[in-house]
């Protein structure tokens, strides 16, 4: 599937039941060709109204954090684990996800970033198919998928909104993925 036919495939998709009570879905945004991709978890209020992935207080400090690596978000990709909002903003169910994982599946094929960051414990769970605890995800190189692509998880910007402290450990977690991403831990971690 080209973009086109993944676009036109997301927006009429009625899998899940999400459909239900989504006002559009939220297909993804950013570079196409980009070497950083970005995945969160799904869709909040903002989100669904505007169909654009984080652009509410969250995405605002996503934003920040795409900044200070020293790009303009529009170079980056970023996604989601799911295309539309889960209702009152709970956690994506396992069927969800599973339902949805194609979806993302074919854009990170399309994008062939040279670095995933996992935004947070739902994005690293899914993507990576594990239950570790996001604390001891970080600091490791994962591999995603036929093309081998790095993975480095970091916390998710809504968790750091509400635990300050913990921001220094995603700067920590980004210059990690900066590293990664110039080939300097080619050999590092569980691949
Ligand atoms: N949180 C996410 O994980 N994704 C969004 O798009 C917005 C908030």
């Amino acid at each position: 599937m080209n973009w086109q036919a993944l676009r036109g495939a997301v927006a009429a998709c009625t899998q899940c039941g999400l459909e239900k009570t989504r006002t559009q879905t939220v297909f993804g945004v950013g570079n196409e060709d980009a070497d950083w991709m970005f995945i969160g978890e799904a869709p909040g209020a903002d989100e669904d109204r505007k169909g654009e992935p984080f652009v509410g207080r969250a995405g605002q400090l996503l934003t920040s954090m795409i900044q200070a690596l020293g790009f303009k978000r529009e170079q980056v990709y970023i996604a989601n684990i799911l295309r539309c909002r889960p209702p009152g903003n709970r956690e994506p169910s396992p069927q969800e996800a599973a339902l949805c994982s194609p979806f993302l599946q074919r854009q990170i094929a399309l994008v062939k970033p040279r670095i995933i960051i996992a935004v947070g414990r739902i994005a690293a769970q899914n993507l990576l198919q594990t239950d570790t605890p996001i604390g001891k995800m970080r600091g490791q190189v994962y591999r995603y998928g036929p093309d081998n692509i790095a993975v480095v998880v970091t916390y998710h910007p809504a968790y750091l909104l509400r635990s300050p402290g913990e921001k220094r450990k995603s700067w920590t977690d980004l210059k990690f993925a900066r590293e990664v991403a110039r080939g300097d831990h080619d050999s590092g971690g569980n691949d």
